[in-house]
């Protein structure tokens, strides 16, 4: 890397006097990395009210509002000014003031604990990419379950060279406590990332309250040794929890008041917790043990130059129109129609699997009590074959992992009344191969 700038020394030299490990933790990228705070941006804002702002990068009319298409804006109930103009690079003040207010809200645990502003992203995936940029070099570790959704090959080994080590997730049907404990602890002691997501994709599992303190542990001791650990926790299906027992805060709220030596990164948003898919609106929230606001006022800033530098910002509209729903005395209500709706058919997912012994022959579900999805293990099955007659004989869909001989089922998206056709088909297809 190139000699840095003066802002990101600035930002470097606060962030280690406030915490050697969050410097430490940081990626080349990520210690040169910084928020222009000169430049037009600076500038732009100190025109700011004056009686001719020739500086901005947004056309204005004779009146002062953005100058916009009407075939545009009469598609939006949204004031002109809340959506055309570009949002600041670390989103919407109000949109972040309200989504740290839910977090607390949702993760009690949390109390007044100090943590950052959420910085909006576009989406989780863009997230999760930031947070490669700031804290993952080429060839650094990222640890993480062998059950994971795929595209983090692409925002980690592809885009920041970072190498995904696995622990194994599940042992006799529990949370495989043992793995995760030597995966973590074995090594040289030094920097480690940890990658956790729960409800995970593709298992549909989330730690029972048990097995969360266990991990919890775990990460102690490991920061206890000297440990200088980043833990990304991607809680993209938050708050889709279906069973009594399950862990139903975000093991951030825990975390972000462990230890000094253990950051811990939340990155969620609206996409699945709001139902809002194609809005691309996420968040990275950072959390350790007695961070002060000047610590977490440098994280955001480093976050917020990461953002500008790949996507300037994020959509103004999509922000404004998740912060105007809040304001809808409806809002939580449609939201637990739609969690009851996907428990609903999480619970037919649970009836049929128990009313059909049969299925034993041919596959066995994973651990899961959550989320979106569930994964069958198939047993001495071509998986690839069933999966092609499943599709082409029984006109069903679902996801194969070949290696592992699992299918991941997405009940959230079918239907409770085709749930038990979508198993008896898989097990018809299961059925035919076997004979094969
Ligand atoms: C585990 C996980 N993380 C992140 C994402 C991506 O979220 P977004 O669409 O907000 O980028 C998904 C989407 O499928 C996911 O399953």
């Amino acid at each position: 890397m190139s000699i840095l700038s003066p802002q990101a020394l600035e930002l470097n030299r606060l962030l280690k006097t406030q915490s050697e490990t969050v410097y430490e933790l940081l990626s080349a990228k990520g210690k040169a990395i910084y928020f222009p705070k000169m430049g037009i941006l600076a500038q732009g804002s100190a025109a700011k009210g004056k009686e001719i702002n020739a500086t901005i990068g947004t056309a204005y009319e004779d009146d002062g509002k953005p100058m916009i298409l009407p075939s545009i804006a009469s598609k939006l109930l949204l004031d002109t000014k809340d959506a055309f103009p570009y949002a600041p690079s670390d989103g919407l003040k109000p949109l972040r003031e309200k989504w740290m207010e839910l977090t607390r809200a949702k993760n009690p645990t949390l109390g007044k604990t100090e943590i950052s502003s959420p910085v909006v992203t576009c989406g989780v995936t863009h997230g999760l990419s930031m947070v490669g940029y700031l804290f993952a070099d080429p060839n650094d570790q990222i640890i993480l379950s062998d059950l994971y959704w795929e595209n983090y090959d692409l925002v980690y080994s592809n885009a920041y060279g970072a190498e995904l080590k696995f622990f194994n997730f599940f042992k006799n049907g529990l949370f495989d406590i043992e793995s995760f404990g030597k995966t973590i602890l074995s090594g040289p002691v030094g920097k480690k990332i940890i990658l956790l997501n729960f409800p995970n994709n593709p298992s549909g599992y989330t730690p029972t309250r048990s097995a969360g303190k266990a991990i919890i542990q775990v990460l102690k001791e490991a920061a206890e040794a000297g440990n200088k650990l980043a833990v990304v926790l991607d809680d993209s299906y938050f708050g889709l929890f279906f069973e009594e027992d399950t862990m139903i805060e975000s093991l951030f709220a825990e975390l972000s008041q462990l230890h000094q030596n253990l950051l811990a990164i939340k990155v969620d948003g609206i996409t699945k917790e709001e139902y809002a898919w194609g809005f691309r609106v996420g968040f990275i929230s950072f959390g350790i043990k007695g961070g002060s606001k000047d610590l977490y006022r440098a994280l955001e800033e480093k976050a917020a130059g990461a953002i500008r530098g790949n996507i300037s910002n994020v959509a103004h509209p999509s922000q404004s129109l998740y912060l105007s729903s809040l304001k809808s005395e409806s809002h939580q209500i449609e939201k637990e129609h739609n969690i009851a709706k996907i428990k609903e058919r999480y619970l037919k997912v649970r009836e049929v699997l128990a009313s059909h012994g049969e299925y034993k022959n041919y596959f066995e579900a994973l651990p899961f009590n959550s989320g979106y999805f569930m994964c069958i293990q198939l047993k001495d099955l071509n998986a690839d074959k069933v999966w092609e007659t499943l599709l082409n004989k029984y006109s069903t869909g679902v996801i194969c992992y070949s290696e592992q001989k699992l299918f991941r089922i997405a009940f959230a998206s079918t239907p409770a009344r085709q749930i038990e056709k979508l198993f008896n088909n898989i097990y018809l297809a299961c059925q035919d191969c076997s004979n094969l």
